[in-house]
């Protein structure tokens, strides 16, 4: 048991899936998982024991944002140790080429600030993939045919965003999708030498406006969830 995490020593996989939406882990443990097991309801962050296709998995829900998500990634890696850490997500589109239900796999995060941000001060880290777990999600996501993307992305640290300057930066260099939280996965995993990726469906468009009906919305997110257990045990 760890602060915010009820989970028994051992009730919690070496391979961790991470939705920020904790009723979207109940959906994916219940859908894809053999004998799911709540193992964590404080705070209503719902958390998922089970096994997909005999292997170990655990399907964690991480709260919007990074400060959330650092909080439970941090009890994850150190306190259960946690070694596969894989975010399932949504994201805003920021490319013209990069449709409403496309996948983005992300190699890189740029953010303009991280719960991490203390540590590096002046340097601008580049927070990066696992790329064995890139690899293995770019395969599975070809094998499936699922329009995918591979790139870079934009972790914010707003939804309501007040400086769409930002954002047009972003666009102009090519990064693929906003959401708000892989920065800080990918440089707690790198500080803890752990794997760590972020496999995200575009729920909604920064350049059209369009977004997806919420009805829409399991399909595209069952083929992201296939993707990353795929990838966590190729
Ligand atoms: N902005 C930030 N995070 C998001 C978005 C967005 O447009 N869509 C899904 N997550």
């Amino acid at each position: 048991m760890t602060i915010h995490i009820g989970a028994a020593a051992g009730e919690i996989a070496e391979t961790v899936l991470l939705p920020g939406d904790p009723y979207r882990a109940r959906w994916a443990a219940d859908t894809f998982l053999d004998s799911p097991k709540l193992v964590n309801e404080v705070r209503g962050m719902l958390g998922y024991t089970g096994t997909w296709k005999g292997n170990p998995v655990t399907i964690q829900g991480s709260g919007m944002g990074m400060p959330s998500l650092s909080i439970y990634v941090n009890e994850l890696i150190r306190d259960y140790g946690a070694k596969t850490l894989v975010r399932i997500g949504s994201c805003g589109g920021m490319q013209d080429h990069v449709n409403i239900r496309d996948v983005i796999v992300a190699m890189t995060a740029t953010s303009v600030s991280t719960p991490s941000r203390g540590i590096f001060k002046e340097l601008n880290f580049a927070p990066t993939a696992d790329w064995t777990l890139l690899r293995a999600a770019v395969a599975a996501a070809e094998a499936k045919s699922t329009p995918t993307h591979v790139g870079g992305i934009y972790s914010s640290d707003v939804f309501y965003d007040e400086r769409p300057d930002l954002n047009e930066q972003m666009v102009r260099h090519g990064i693929l999708g906003v959401e708000m939280e892989a920065a800080e996965l990918y440089t707690l995993a790198l500080r803890h030498g752990r794997r760590a990726l972020a496999v995200l469906t575009v729920s909604d468009h920064l350049l059209t406006g369009e977004a997806l009906p919420s009805d829409e919305r399991e399909k595209s997110f069952g083929d992201m969830v296939e993707i990353a257990l795929t990838a966590a045990f190729a």
